[in-house]
């Protein structure tokens, strides 16, 4: 496996100086950022919307790598495709026409992603797989930022990366919820290549983002 890319959840960030937290976990290595999306109807939170992703924007020149827990979610992909998103991924659990939510996300030039909730088998991507640049094995069930990692989504992890390399493809096998620098090592060696971190990282404090960064490297 080569480089292990670490997204750092901003929803663990301070949201009265978003912009200056982007910048910060920018400058401290992270390799993209994570953006969690939650409409308080798919999921029980309510987060943030395609203007604030827009004004996020100028501060960093990383991917923005966007996690969309709501749904529908069609209606609302050209605004976060417009508003900078560079990775967008759904759930295949939000609706009925996945296939057709990667297409729409491809159509408008971005990188489309799928994310499995807990209880969500890895065959659901059967027949999809192929198609997508990323896949988010969620190992906490979605809505909160600070939940405990499930063990048993390290099976999932495993059976996805056999899938992955069956095909051939580069899709990346990002991982969310729940990982520290105690588990970020069985996670990576179950196959994901990039690590979804909100309070690993933002509960350090700013002084320590770098650090907390690369203890996620495994
Ligand atoms: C949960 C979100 C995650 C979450 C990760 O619904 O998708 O990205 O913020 O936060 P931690 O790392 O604190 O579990
Ligand atoms: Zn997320």
């Amino acid at each position: 496996m080569s480089e292990i890319l670490i997204s750092p959840s901003i929803l663990a960030a301070d949201f009265a100086k978003l912009g200056e937290e982007v910048r910060a976990i920018d400058t401290a290595g992270a390799d993209m950022i994570h953006i969690d999306v939650m409409d308080g109807h798919f999921v029980p939170n309510i987060t943030i919307g395609p203007d604030v992703v827009k004004a996020l924007r100028p501060h960093s020149d990383k991917p923005f790598d966007v996690h969309l827990m709501i749904s529908p979610v069609d209606a609302y992909l050209e605004a976060f495709a417009n508003a900078g998103a560079d990775l967008i991924t759904a759930h295949p659990e939000a609706g009925p026409h996945f296939h057709r939510t990667v297409q729409a996300i491809h159509k408008l030039g971005k990188k489309a992603g799928a994310a499995l909730n807990p209880s969500t088998p890895a065959n659901a991507l059967d027949y999809v797989l192929e198609e997508l640049d990323l896949v988010l094995i969620m190992s906490v069930n979605p809505g909160f930022g600070g939940q405990s990692f499930i063990d048993n989504q390290l099976r999932k992890i495993e059976d996805i990366r056999n899938r992955i390399d069956a095909l051939g493809t580069k899709t990346i096998l990002e991982v969310d919820g729940g990982v520290t620098p105690d588990n970020c090592s069985k996670v990576i060696n179950a196959g994901a290549n990039a690590l979804v971190a909100g309070s690993a990282v933002f509960k350090k404090g700013p002084a320590n983002y770098a650090n907390a960064i690369s203890a996620l490297r495994g």
